[in-house]
């Protein structure tokens, strides 16, 4: 088994791939910008998709007629979904199971999974607003750094998300001898 070590391991932090203009980008809800996009088709997508719910549920909690634990559910599947697929991706370029990018999705998960329980005992529209506000803050920072650095090394492996295929696989001298356990990023530190 290959164990590399690329950033300080489970524990590791990554510094910014780049620097995003933080104040523009969120202010209440956060807004799809250009400057989010990785240069990903499908992980750009998903990216949409979360920031567009984002935006819904901060709709939502503005408006009193409107439920918002249907809208925090699709918020919840739809990252799930949106986590699982990067995970897929980091497994097939030699990402160790654990690592730093993953524990961090595990935690929003974990984040997720009790707002539908509170939602349910009290109607609770800042709790939907703050959860648009804070989630966008959060996924701004993880863009730029974990996700950022899981697409360029996608394409520095040559890596086809839609089949699964290394379409440019490194020279067998240069396969890293280790399972990434930091963010795969360069700058993790
Ligand atoms: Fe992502
Ligand atoms: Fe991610």
């Amino acid at each position: 088994m290959r164990h590399l070590k690329r950033g300080r391991g489970a524990a590791g932090v990554c510094s910014p791939v780049r620097q995003l203009p933080l104040q523009a980008l969120v202010m209440t809800a956060l807004a799809w910008s250009e400057a989010l996009a990785l240069k990903q088709p499908r992980m750009d997508q998903t990216h949409r998709e979360f920031v567009e719910l984002l935006q819904q549920l901060d709709a939502a909690a503005a408006d009193p007629a409107r439920d918002l634990l249907p809208l925090v559910r699709e918020l919840q599947s739809h990252t799930e979904a949106h986590f699982a697929q990067e995970e897929r991706w980091m497994a097939d370029i030699d990402f160790a199971a654990q690592n730093c990018h993953s524990l961090q999705h595990a935690q929003v998960l974990k984040v997720l999974a009790e707002v539908p329980r509170l939602l349910a005992e009290k109607d609770d529209r800042e709790l939907g607003r703050v959860l648009s506000d804070e989630l966008g803050k959060w996924f701004v920072v993880h863009a730029q750094t974990m996700d950022a650095a899981l697409a360029e090394l996608m394409l520095e492996r040559g890596y086809d998300p839609d089949t699964g295929r290394l379409l440019q696989p490194l020279p067998a001298a240069e396969v890293p001898p280790a399972l990434i356990t930091g963010c795969g990023g360069a700058r993790c530190s």
